[in-house]
């Protein structure tokens, strides 16, 4: 492997969602064998690291989010044996791996869960967890006001009568980060994945494993949005679950950890804060190493938005000296592809903002336009990227899933007002002309787990590979070049003058990138050659939602 150790600055993360990459046994969902046999497509791909979402024993109330057992596989995906061979095998095709941890919550069926129903209310085993006795005459009420992310109350009650928190499905019960034995567990459970020679791990709702210890009602002027504080700098009295300033010393304590391994292993942060201040906080020099960027995600397309987003992600990892990463889509968002094509091309995890997007028109012909722009955007832009699968195809959010068909918890317990996840969840389509398209053996037993558009035959690797125009020879491509040119990944840019509706920005040595966001054809600034193009120039002019990359001489 390359001895770089500082890899995760530059490096390209492609994120595996196993449900739904590779199906190797024919049941319809995705799994290790399937993954192994596809590794050598993520070889020529050209990334450099595979994230895999969670592959633990789970009951799949939230498609494995809910870990029963963070040190072994589920059977419905193979085995641990499989899995260190799948890790090994990575390796020695140079992708680096990285696993997913689930630190603020189990699932419910996780032994010391089962334990503390067990054994009852003031148990030691019920420390573990968020127990408490309910408010009202007879316990009746939840013991506070918190809702869950997922809608609905955040406390479920037990046979005994007391209640337990859950910021996500009941399934999914809070662990009780004060509690020494918690710190434990998970310090234990990253040695066990860097043992086995994993990379690094991504690190699941960081910001809420910390909670005010008084279990406080959340107040109407909680928010951890800059704006709502009258002063700038007035510090924002400390919000009861999301973001306490006690999260920093768990994440100290497994950066002594990470750093402890040669080469050092990479922590990644799932954070989703308004706040770029408070994010950069988890990415001091002795904390997390980088997180992803959801507000590079949420941005509209739209030049000025993105311009200031990008400043103001680089301004805040300035000081910590982290690299920004750059996130177009994961596996919880509406595919960029069918969020481009709509008439609002933001991104909230607003319940109605989900909503009304759900279902709004969209065209794919300017999403896919504006998705291959995006990506020459993003792969350009200094730090790390992640490419989440089928992205690389240009698949489109699948939003006719039948209602008896999805499996999110976010749609049932928002009773479908909020769509949930499943559109972007589909499995992959590998080839063929019809369902499953190569997700499944020839003969499977059963039908992938949510149904393949048909419009999906176009879409497979099949078709696409060394199709020139396709998405996935412009992945390809990109990657290609990001590998070998100096100028990309880690480092700084410049911006350079550029009408409006344009973002245009130097990378040294030689490099610029064009992004055409209006809705004119421009003039290319003086280039020694075009490296690379999102689409075809007409004329020598860039055409709206075009991005170029270009040799350049360096700017005056
Ligand atoms: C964030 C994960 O990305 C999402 O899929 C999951 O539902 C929640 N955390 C809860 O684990
Ligand atoms: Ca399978």
């Amino acid at each position: 492997m390359v001895d770089d150790t500082r890899w995760w600055r530059s490096a390209v993360i492609y994120q595996v969602y196993p449900r739904s990459f590779a199906d190797g046994n024919g049941d319809g969902i995705g799994d290790i064998a399937g993954i192994r046999a596809r590794l050598p497509y993520l070889r020529d791909l050209g990334v450099d690291a595979i994230w895999f979402s969670p592959w633990y024993p789970s009951p799949m109330a939230d498609a494995g989010y809910d870990v029963a057992d963070h040190r072994d596989i589920d059977p419905i995906f193979g085995t641990l044996a499989e899995a260190v061979e799948l890790i090994d095998e990575a390796h020695s095709l140079n992708l680096r791996v990285i696993v997913d941890i689930v630190p603020n919550h189990c699932s419910h069926a996780h032994r010391w869960f089962q334990e503390a129903l067990a054994a009852g209310p003031g148990s030691a085993a019920r420390e573990l967890f968020w127990f408490r006795d309910g408010r009202g005459e007879h316990g009746e009420l939840p013991p506070n006001n918190w809702t869950s992310i997922f809608g609905g109350p955040a406390w479920t009650r037990v046979s005994d009568g007391q209640w337990y928190l859950h910021l996500f499905a009941p399934e999914q019960p809070d662990f009780n980060w004060a509690n020494p034995k918690v710190r434990e567990e998970f310090e234990d459970i990253l040695r066990f994945w860097f043992d086995r020679g994993v990379d690094g791990v991504r690190i699941d709702s960081a910001a809420l494993c910390m909670k005010d210890p008084s279990l406080r009602d959340l107040d109407p002027d909680d928010s951890l949005t800059p704006e709502t504080l009258a002063e700038p700098g007035q510090a924002r009295p400390p919000h009861p679950y999301t973001d306490r300033d006690e999260n920093h010393e768990i994440y100290r304590a497994w950066r002594r950890i990470a750093d402890s391994y040669d080469p050092p292993r990479a922590l990644i942060g799932e954070i989703w804060l308004p706040d770029t201040e408070r994010f950069v906080n988890y990415l001091r020099p002795d904390e997390l190493h980088t997180a992803f960027n959801f507000d590079f995600l949420a941005a509209p397309w739209d030049a000025a938005a993105l311009h200031s987003t990008i400043d103001a992600t680089l301004a805040a990892h300035a000081p910590v000296d982290a690299p920004a990463t750059w996130v177009l889509s994961n596996h919880d968002v509406f595919r960029h592809v069918t969020r481009y094509g709509r008439a609002d091309t933001s991104f909230t995890h607003d319940h109605e903002h989900r909503r009304r997007q759900t279902g709004a028109p969209s065209d794919f012909a300017l999403g896919t336009r504006r998705a291959r722009a995006a990506v020459l955007l993003s792969l350009s832009l200094p730090g790390s990227a992640y490419i989440y699968q089928g992205e690389e195809l240009g698949l489109g959010e699948v939003e006719d899933i039948p209602d008896d068909k999805r499996q999110d918890p976010l749609f049932f317990r928002t009773n479908g007002a909020n769509p949930g996840r499943d559109g972007c969840r589909v499995p992959l389509p590998w080839s063929g002309d019809a369902p499953p398209f190569g997700f499944s053996p020839p003969g499977a037993a059963a039908p992938p787990w949510l149904p393949q558009p048909l419009s999906w035959r176009a879409l497979t690797v099949e078709a696409e590979k060394g199709d020139p125009d396709s998405m996935l020879e412009l992945y390809r491509e990109a990657l290609r070049i990001r590998r070998d040119e100096p100028a990309l990944g880690d480092g700084t840019m410049t911006w350079l003058d550029a009408p409006a509706g344009v973002l245009a920005f130097y990378r040294d040595p030689g490099f610029a990138c064009v992004v055409n966001m209006s809705s004119v054809d421009i003039s290319l600034p003086a280039h020694e050659t075009i490296l690379l193009a999102s689409n075809p120039l007409v004329d020598g002019r860039l055409p709206s939602d075009t991005a170029v990359w270009l040799r350049v001489d360096p700017p005056a």
